[in-house]
């Protein structure tokens, strides 16, 4: 088990819209290595903050007690997906968090296989009492799935080269190791010319969204969450990709009676505005956090208030 930590990335930011100094009672959907948890209920200690947190990873959860010993009964824990936010016991809530997508604790973490830099079974669950492992997806997912995967979630514009190189290598052991599943990926793509990234990067990515059923998640989630906050409360989404982001958008455009998107042809009197946005725009880190913490580079903070 690697001794990493997780940096939490936007945290100012999310700070500043979830203003926990005030009061109230948080979630914390994402509740990984603690650090936006940590910060809630610090900065909310003197007003009395109290804080639900989940995570599907039991690996969170030793974490999780640790916080539970500092913090006794303001905070609470739940090991289980965010889709199933509605069970919850202590909503509604004045803020609500969603940090989504992996850890340092995940990625660093040798024998969880999401890295290609690190030999390991080719596993990539989070939840991994759940669901099946990335190795068993590659050797039994249809071609469409795979194309949803390697195409859709990791955006590779070489997918067809990628889905054909895992079909002909089923049944050769090729896909269960990560580092020859990457070195597979590389042997049919290769460099790209002025990408820096590893060739296998996109793939991994994708594969890892598939198996963790990521973007399903948060469909599912967003209107739990929406529906566990208070009139006034704040709902921040801290996203990675730009298929979550799309997903927020969306959302969050419909709840605040905006158009979802530009084929929303609805008048105005037939949408419905239960929230406002805090964020016009989405905030993305400054230069000095990216130079800090690379993995920070693609994260967007989006930010509502229900009315
Ligand atoms: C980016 S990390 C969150 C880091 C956290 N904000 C911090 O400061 O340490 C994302 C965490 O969310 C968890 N996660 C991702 N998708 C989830 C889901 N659908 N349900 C519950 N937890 C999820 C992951 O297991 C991971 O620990």
């Amino acid at each position: 088990m690697s001794e990493e930590k997780h940096i939490p990335v936007l945290f100012e930011e999310t700070l500043a819209v979830l203003a926990p100094e005030r009061g109230g009672s948080f979630l914390d959907c994402t509740f990984g290595g603690g650090g936006h948890s940590r910060a809630i209920l610090e900065r909310g200690a003197a007003a009395g903050v109290s804080l639900s947190a989940m995570d599907r990873d039991p690996a969170a959860l030793p974490r999780a007690e640790k916080f539970a010993e500092s913090f006794g009964d303001r905070f609470h824990f739940y090991g289980f997906c965010f889709s199933r936010l509605d069970e919850v016991k202590e909503a509604p809530f004045d803020g609500i968090l969603m940090d989504i997508g992996v850890s340092s604790f995940q990625l660093d973490d040798e024998s969880r296989g999401f890295s290609f830099r690190k030999e390991a079974f080719a596993d990539m669950r989070m939840d991994t009492r759940s669901g099946i492992p990335a190795a068993e997806f590659l050797e039994t997912a249809s071609r469409e799935e795979l194309v949803e995967a390697i195409r859709d979630f990791g955006e590779e514009p070489r997918w067809r080269s990628v889905v054909d190189a895992i079909i002909a290598a089923r049944g050769t052991g090729k896909l269960s190791m990560t580092t020859e599943l990457a070195a597979l990926i590389e042997s049919k793509i290769g460099k790209r010319p002025g990408v820096k990234i590893h060739p296998a990067t996109r793939s991994f990515q994708g594969i890892r969204i598939a198996v963790n059923n990521e973007l399903g998640e948060l469909k599912s989630a967003l209107p739990k969450a929406f529906s566990a906050l208070k009139v006034g409360g704040v709902l921040a989404v801290i996203s990675f990709h730009s298929l979550e982001d799309r997903i927020v958008k969306r959302f969050f455009n419909e709840v605040c009676g905006r158009p979802v998107d530009r084929f929303d042809s609805r008048l105005q009197d037939e949408r419905i505005c239960r929230a406002e946005l805090i964020t016009h725009k989405t905030l993305r880190p400054s230069e000095s956090e990216i130079a800090a913490n690379p993995r920070s580079r693609s994260s967007r903070l989006r930010a509502l208030k229900k009315i």
